[in-house]
C-alpha cells in the first residue's frame, strides 16, 4: 500500500493516519488531529491513562453553558476515556518509564482510533498495551473502548481502574455541578448538571473483562465513579478490558441517568457494538467517498476532511449546527459561523441532503435570536449572529483581552459589522433547494429565513441621494484585516443583491404555490407588495464598485487608495501580516486576511450575470492573490484560491 510521510511523525495511507512516535511537544495538536466522533459528540485523541496537562475533551452538540466574556461555550463533558493500568504498583503513563515502541492510528474507514505501545516500567517490567476506541455511528449514545494488556517478562498483578470523570474543565473553567452517582449491577453511573444552562447529563459505564478471572469493585469518590479490578497475569498472557459507556442529556430525554442505564444493560458485547459501528461507517462512506487514484497524500487529505465533517454533522438534531472548530477542541468556544453554510454545507447538500437540512433548520430555530439582534441595533427583520450558539443571539465577544497587564483591550467589531452572514445563510438555503427540490422544507422553514433576513436589509441599506444609489456602509467583508470605515464592500453588496433577488423570487413562488403560507408570512413578517418592490429597486440600484475599463472590482470604496504592499518583502515569516504590522498597520494597507473579491467570484460562479466571466476573474486574481496573507491569514483562504487556480 502506498504511503506518504509528514514531518509530524505521521504516515498517511489511503485510509489511515499513523503516528509513529510520541512527542509531548505536540500533545495538544495531536489530540485535535486524532479526534473521533459520531455527529452527537466529539472526543479528542487524549490518552486513556492520562498525561500531564492534557486537554482531554468530549464535546456534545448543544451542551452550552454561560462563561464570562464570550457569553456561552460548548461545555467539556464528563470524560469517559479514563482507564488506568498499573503493574505491581507502577502506573502506566507515557511520561514515565520507557517507550520501546509506539503507534497511534486513526482508521477513517471504520472510525476507530487505536494505539499500540511497548512500554518498560521504571523498575524494568515490560508490557504490550493496546487501546482502541470509537463513538458509535450506529447509536450516537454509545461509546466504547478496549484495552489489551500483555506482560512480556513478568508474573504479577495488573490493577485496572475505569472511571468517569465528572469535573473536566474548559481550560481552567468548570461548568459542572454534581447531582448524584452510584452503582447498579456492577455498572457505574454519574449524574451532573451544567451550572447556568441547567442541562443535566447522565453517563453510565461497565467493564467487561476477558482472558482471565476478574473480580470487579466499585469505588465512589464524588464526581469520579470507578470500576476497579486486579488481575493476576503471566508472560504472554493477554487480558482484554472493554469499557462501554452510554450518555444522554436533558436536551433529549427527561431522565438522562435512567436512559443511560437502560441503554447500557442492552449492551453486552464490544465486538457486536463494533461491527454495527463499522457497518454504519461503510454506509456513510458509500454516500460520501471521493476516490483519488495515484496520489496517496491527496486521497488521504480529502478523506480526512470528509471524516471531520461526517463526525461533526448532527444526524438527529436540527437545533444545533457545526461549530467553526467542529467538536474537536475549545477554539471559538463551539460557536457557529458562516463557515457552516458556505464552506461545509455543499458537501452535505450533494451527498447527504438530510444532514444539510438539519444544519439549515438550526438557523430557522435560531431566528428569534436573529430578530433580537436586529431590534437591539435598531433594525427590522432577522440579523443573524456572526457567532451563534444555542439561541441565535450574538455571542461574538465584544472585547479580546490581552495577556499583558498594560496592553489595551481590543474591540472586536465582527459582531456589529460582519453582516454578510445574513446573506450567506439565504445563499445556502437557495442551493439546498436547487439541489433537492425540497419544496416543503422551503415553504415551512427556508422561506421565512430568506424573507425575514430580506426585511433586515431593507432597514440596513441606505439610499445615497447624491449618487442616486443604494449603499451598505460600515461593514466587515470576508477580509477581516479591514474593519473601520469599510463602505460598499463588493462581497457584501453583491451577496445582498443576490439575496434580495432570490427573496423576490421566493415571495412570488410562495404567493403562487402556497398562497396560505404567503399570507401567513406577510402578516408575521410585515411584508407588503410595496416592500417586494423595494427589494427589486434595491437589487437594481445597489452599488458595486467595479471598473469596466480595468475589469477590477474594488474590495471596498477607497481600498485602492490604501498604501500598497509587497508581501514578498516580508518573507520568510511565520506570523500573520496582522501580527507583523499590527491591527492598524494592516488596516491601512492593501493586504487581505483571506479572499474577499475572489471569494465573491467563487460564490457567484453559477450566476449568469455580473460579475463572473473569465476576464474579470483573471484580472482580479492577478491583483488580489499577491496581496492576500494566504498562509497565515485564515484557514478558509487556501481552498478558495485553490479552486480558482485550477480554472
Ligand atoms: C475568519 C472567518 C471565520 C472564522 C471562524 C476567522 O479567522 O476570518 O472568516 O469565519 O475565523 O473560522
Amino acid at each position: 500500500m502506498a504511503a506518504s510521510v509528514s514531518p509530524y511523525h505521521l504516515i498517511y495511507t489511503d485510509w489511515n493516519l499513523i503516528e509513529t512516535e510520541f512527542d509531548h511537544a505536540q500533545l495538544h495538536h495531536k489530540e485535535t488531529v486524532f479526534t473521533i466522533g459520531n455527529g452527537y459528540l466529539g472526543t479528542r485523541g487524549s490518552f486513556e491513562e492520562g498525561y500531564p496537562r492534557a486537554w482531554s475533551a468530549t464535546l456534545i452538540h448543544g451542551v452550552y453553558d454561560d462563561v464570562p466574556v464570550v457569553y456561552t461555550e460548548l461545555v467539556n463533558c464528563p470524560d469517559w476515556l479514563l482507564l488506568s493500568v498499573s503493574i505491581d504498583g507502577e502506573s502506566f503513563r507515557l511520561d514515565r518509564g520507557e517507550i520501546l515502541s509506539y503507534e497511534r492510528k486513526l482508521d477513517l474507514k471504520q472510525g476507530i482510533l487505536s494505539r499500540k505501545i511497548r512500554w518498560r516500567s521504571p523498575s524494568g517490567k515490560t508490557l504490550d498495551i493496546y487501546f482502541e476506541r470509537f463513538a458509535s455511528l450506529a447509536d450516537e449514545h454509545v461509546l466504547a473502548l478496549r484495552a489489551q494488556v500483555t506482560p512480556l517478562d513478568f508474573d504479577g498483578l495488573v490493577k485496572v481502574s475505569a472511571s468517569l470523570h465528572g469535573y473536566p474543565e474548559n481550560q481552567g473553567y468548570n461548568h459542572w455541578e454534581w447531582i448524584d452517582q452510584g452503582e447498579k449491577d456492577r455498572a457505574i453511573w454519574l449524574h451532573m448538571r451544567t451550572r447556568s444552562s441547567r442541562i443535566e447529563l447522565g453517563m453510565a459505564s461497565k467493564l467487561l473483562v476477558s482472558g482471565t478471572e476478574a473480580d470487579l469493585q466499585v469505588t465512589s469518590v464524588p464526581g469520579y465513579p470507578t470500576i476497579e479490578t486486579t488481575l493476576r497475569v503471566s508472560p504472554g498472557q493477554t487480558v482484554t478490558l472493554d469499557k462501554i459507556v452510554t450518555v444522554f442529556t436533558t436536551r433529549k430525554v427527561e431522565e438522562p441517568v435512567r436512559a443511560s442505564q437502560d441503554k447500557l444493560t442492552q449492551l453486552t458485547s464490544y465486538s457486536q457494538l463494533q461491527s454495527s459501528h463499522v457497518q454504519a461507517w461503510e454506509e456513510a462512506w458509500q454516500q460520501s467517498d471521493i476516490l483519488i487514484e495515484g496520489d496517496t497524500k491527496a486521497q488521504f487529505a480529502v478523506r480526512y476532511n470528509l471524516f471531520q465533517l461526517l463526525i461533526s454533522a448532527p444526524r438527529d438534531d436540527e437545533r444545533v449546527s457545526i461549530p467553526a472548530k467542529t467538536l474537536s477542541g475549545f477554539g471559538y468556544r463551539g460557536h457557529v459561523f458562516w463557515d457552516t453554510e458556505i464552506f461545509i454545507l455543499p458537501f452535505f447538500i450533494y451527498t447527504q441532503p438530510k444532514l444539510a437540512r438539519n444544519l439549515l433548520t438550526y438557523r430557522y430555530h435560531t431566528l428569534n435570536g436573529a430578530r433580537r439582534k436586529a431590534s437591539h441595533y435598531g433594525y427590522k427583520g432577522a440579523m443573524f449572529a456572526w457567532e451563534s450558539a444555542d439561541t441565535g443571539d450574538e455571542v461574538t465577544p465584544r472585547w479580546a483581552l490581552p495577556n499583558q497587564p498594560y496592553a489595551e483591550d481590543i474591540r472586536i467589531w465582527c459582531r456589529d459589522r460582519e453582516i454578510h452572514i445574513s446573506a450567506d445563510i439565504p445563499y445556502a438555503i437557495w442551493y439546498y433547494w436547487q439541489a433537492t427540490n425540497d419544496d416543503e422544507w422551503l415553504r415551512d422553514y427556508g422561506a421565512e429565513i430568506i424573507l425575514d433576513a430580506g426585511v433586515f436589509w431593507i432597514s440596513r441599506i441606505e439610499w445615497n441621494p447624491k449618487q442616486q444609489r443604494y449603499e451598505i456602509r460600515e461593514v466587515i467583508g470576508a477580509d477581516e484585516y479591514h474593519e473601520q470605515h469599510v463602505n460598499n464592500n463588493a462581497f457584501t453588496n453583491r451577496m445582498v443583491q443576490w439575496h434580495l433577488e432570490k427573496a423576490v423570487a421566493i415571495y412570488d413562488w410562495l404567493c403562487s404555490q402556497y398562497p396560505e403560507k404567503a399570507t401567513e408570512l406577510q402578516a408575521k413578517l410585515g411584508i407588503t407588495p410595496k416592500q417586494r418592490d423595494r427589494w427589486q429597486d434595491m437589487v437594481a440600484n445597489l452599488w458595486i464598485s467595479y471598473d469596466s475599463s480595468t475589469n477590477l472590482i474594488e474590495q471596498y470604496e477607497g481600498f485602492f487608495n490604501l498604501e500598497d504592499i509587497d508581501l514578498t518583502h516580508y518573507e520568510p515569516r511565520n506570523r500573520s501580516m496582522q501580527a507583523i504590522l499590527g491591527i492598524e498597520g494592516a488596516s491601512k494597507r492593501q493586504v487581505l486576511k483571506q479572499p474577499d473579491v475572489l471569494m465573491l467570484l467563487y460564490l457567484m460562479r453559477q450566476s449568469e450575470e455580473f460579475p463572473y466571466n473569465r476576464e474579470i476573474l483573471q484580472k482580479n486574481w492577478d491583483y488580489y492573490v499577491p496581496r492576500t496573507d494566504i498562509t497565515y491569514g485564515s484557514s478558509l483562504g487556501p481552498a478558495i484560491h485553490a479552486i480558482w487556480h485550477r480554472i
